[in-house]
């Protein structure tokens, strides 16, 4: 097995939904011994934001990319390697104003590519990312879980599922910051859910 965690939160130390997947981390290698981890926190080292400069790069053939364009796709390119490379994706994701972090939706928008992990075909959009689990630690300071305004887990379930990533287990450590009682809660919940997702 190989295993890809991705923090996402601005905090390089002392961050709740890191914590969180460093223990789906070592659940699963002490479920499957010898896996190997791959980790890319998003802090230390950002993604290129999708902006004028990546659009014109990805849309200009290869052979013609500028220095600059051709180190942008190069990027691009690596990160959707490192995707395709590994068979379980541990995600660490704070909730920040109701949604991703930017740093995780950079990611996200490095590795969506047409043609390259999704295509579109006559019976409509196909994921070319397949065969993979993801586990998405969530870290929230309210409760937010199944509630209309949590817009951070049905944009993850659309885009990733976009993409094909369709096997996605949440684990919820939410009320973090409402005091003591609450955030021993969460912690809690966060436990049952990843039992459950492990199970
Ligand atoms: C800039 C910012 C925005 C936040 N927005 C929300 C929010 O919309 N809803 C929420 O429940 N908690 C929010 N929080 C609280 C965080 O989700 C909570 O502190 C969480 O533990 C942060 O994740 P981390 O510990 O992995 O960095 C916010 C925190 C920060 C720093």
């Amino acid at each position: 097995m190989k295993i890809l965690q991705i923090n996402a939160s601005a905090r390089r130390e002392g961050a709740n939904s890191t914590k969180l997947a460093n223990t789906v981390v070592e659940r699963l290698q002490a479920a499957h011994p010898g896996a190997a981890l791959t980790l890319r926190d998003l802090a230390a080292s950002p993604v290129s934001i999708l902006d004028e400069a990546a659009l014109g790069a990805l849309f200009t053939p290869a052979g013609q990319r500028s220095a600059a364009q051709a180190a942008l796709v190069a990027e691009y390119d690596a990160l959707i390697a490192e995707v395709m490379a590994h068979d379980v994706l541990v995600l660490g994701v704070p909730m920040y104003n109701f949604g991703v972090p930017v740093q995780l939706k950079a990611w996200v928008d490095a590795i969506a590519r047409a043609g390259v992990t999704f295509r579109y075909t006559e019976s409509g959009p196909e994921g070319l990312i397949q065969g993979k689990t993801v586990y998405i630690a969530l870290a929230r300071g309210g409760l937010y879980r199944d509630q209309p305004h949590d817009s951070q887990v049905p944009y993850l379930k659309t885009v990733l599922g976009f993409l094909g990533l369709t096997d996605l287990r949440f684990i919820y450590a939410e009320g973090l910051n409402m005091g003591p009682e609450a955030a021993a809660k969460g912690f809690a919940q966060a436990e049952a859910d990843l039992a459950a997702a492990l199970a």
